[in-house]
């Protein structure tokens, strides 16, 4: 049919053909597929990530050629390489908050330019925590940028009232254009932008909706390179759900100098802030607080806020153990549940501790110490909204299941501590002195630990004048616990 358009002229004909695949080539826009919750690209669609194995979760985007999305500053930036010798550090101290339970996990403090991400489920104190920062790191003389795209600055108004930030270094702007607030901040020159949070901000420049991977990424893209280029510390606040298939902020992780989880439960006070990354500082220290009327408290003795001072004598299923939080010990209550099963499959249902751990340990139950629970739903729960990370609760919850099982009550001071194997060995665990410590401070008084921490009771026992070991039983196995409480 082309052909007849040109009235069968073959040489104009070709040439329009050549010119048409040359341009296709050229203006051509890439299309790409992005996975929302790992940030794995792929060429072509699929239904299951094979990176993150989340189902889908890929969708479509279309890439320009040439870096346009991304923020260029008006200033000329043609750089150099340098020699490392001659890189001078004298202008990178850390502004201290003053905030202990923040300062500590910074690794003492802000570094100018460092780029922070706060991901945290919506409604676990983001915004909250961010303010109170701003208040503290505005008091210090400095301007700071508080951007939001998800408040008016009303409500940002009233937030401050009710946390006694009323400071005149903090600039509010209630804008979704991230285009605008880069502008803004290069008139202004804060010396912190708070951008609250970047599943609302987007680039005009993107094809892509708000909150979509590829605008989250070319945003932060954008805060990343005027953090660095001015020297603006820029903090970023990301919601992720606890299924985490939206765009969350596990794509940013790598671009991001500090990456921060405020972590808790809704129904309850306490929260903690876990270090993810820290380019800065140490992953090993997290923040503790709780949520009160008027903002979040630093706190010194979390076991306080976790354990129940009713506990009786006759509640079976329930076992205390002391678990790390860096080189915090925090004493927290494993409960469970057994009820025989109407179902096929029995249920099994775990708040606050690893599904698939307690899914070995009812295996090792089964096969090592001959207590069957395939019959029955097993329920476990974590008191206080705390998430148990660690394999030493292993024996306490195994200690809870048979507590449990055969409705044997533990005496209430008692605590357990250690991992089990899959040959239903129990393992050692680390820092144990630093457990016993916290455990004898809070009136515990009996133990059920593995048999290879022996030397360390025993240093601990000499070394603190605690005469531990009268009430110390030590186990090698899982069927020695079983037989000690049974
Ligand atoms: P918010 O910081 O808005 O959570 P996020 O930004 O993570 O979505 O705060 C969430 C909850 O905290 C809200 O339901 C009310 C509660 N809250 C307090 O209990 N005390 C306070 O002082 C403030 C400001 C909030
Ligand atoms: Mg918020």
């Amino acid at each position: 049919r082309k052909m007849e358009l040109y009235n069968g002229d073959e040489n104009i004909f070709i040439s329009i053909i050549i010119f048409e695949v040359f341009m296709s080539q050229t203006v051509k826009q890439k299309k790409k597929f992005i996975c929302a919750n790992c940030g794995a690209e792929y060429i072509s669609w699929m239904g299951k990530c094979s990176h993150c194995g989340e189902w889908n979760s890929i969708t479509e985007h279309i890439e320009h050629a040439s870096p346009k999305n991304v923020y260029i500053s008006s200033e000329a930036n043609i750089k150099h390489p340098k020699k490392l010798s001659d890189i001078q550090l004298n202008d990178r101290g850390r502004i201290s908050l003053g905030i202990s339970e923040i300062d500590r996990p910074l690794g003492g403090g802000i570094i100018p330019g460092s780029v922070i991400l706060w991901g945290g489920e919506p409604g676990i104190g983001k915004s909250t925590l961010i303010l109170q920062i701003c208040d503290a790191f505005s008091k210090k003389e400095k301007l700071v940028l508080y951007c939001s795209g998800e408040e008016s600055e009303t409500q940002i108004k009233l937030r401050a009232e009710r946390l006694n930030a009323n400071t005149d270094s903090c600039l509010v702007y209630g804008e979704n254009n991230l285009e605008n607030i880069l502008q803004q901040a290069e008139q202004i020159r804060p010396s912190m932008i708070i951008i609250d949070s970047i599943q609302t901000m987007y680039l005009p420049g993107v094809d892509s909706v708000m909150g979509s991977p590829a605008q989250i990424r070319d945003c932060t893209a954008s805060l990343v390179r005027i953090a660095k280029e001015q020297n603006i510390t820029v903090m970023i606040i990301g919601h992720v759900t606890k299924e985490g298939n939206i765009a969350g902020p596990r794509i940013l992780e790598h671009m991001v100098d500090v990456v921060f989880y405020l972590e808790g439960d809704r129904s309850y006070q306490f929260r903690i802030l876990r270090t993810v990354k820290n380019r800065f500082g140490s992953t090993a220290e997290s923040g503790l607080f709780v949520m009160e009327r008027n903002g979040l408290k630093g706190i010194e003795d979390p076991s306080k806020y976790l354990l129940r001072n009713d506990i009786d004598d006759k509640t079976s299923g329930s076992v205390i153990v002391p678990c790390m939080e860096g080189l915090r010990p925090i004493l927290v209550e494993i409960q469970a549940l057994t009820v025989h099963s109407m179902t096929a499959i029995p249920r099994r249902i775990a708040s606050g501790y690893d599904f698939n751990r307690l899914v070995i340990l009812l295996a090792v139950l089964e096969k090592k110490a001959k207590i069957h629970f395939s019959s029955d739903d097993v329920y476990v729960s974590v008191a206080g909204g705390y998430k148990v990370r660690e394999t030493a609760a292993d024996l306490s919850l195994a200690l809870a299941l048979i507590s449990v099982k055969y409705d044997i009550p533990l005496p209430t001071d008692t605590i357990a501590l250690g991992e089990i194997g899959l040959t239903g060995e129990v393992l050692p665990v680390s820092l144990i002195e630093n457990r016993l410590k916290e455990s004898v401070k809070m009136n515990f008084k009996k133990f059920i630990l593995p048999v290879r921490n022996k030397k360390d009771v025993v240093r601990f026992s000499e070394t603190h004048g605690v005469p531990l070991l009268k009430d110390v039983v030590f186990v090698k196995n899982i069927q020695e616990a079983v037989n000690y409480i049974k």
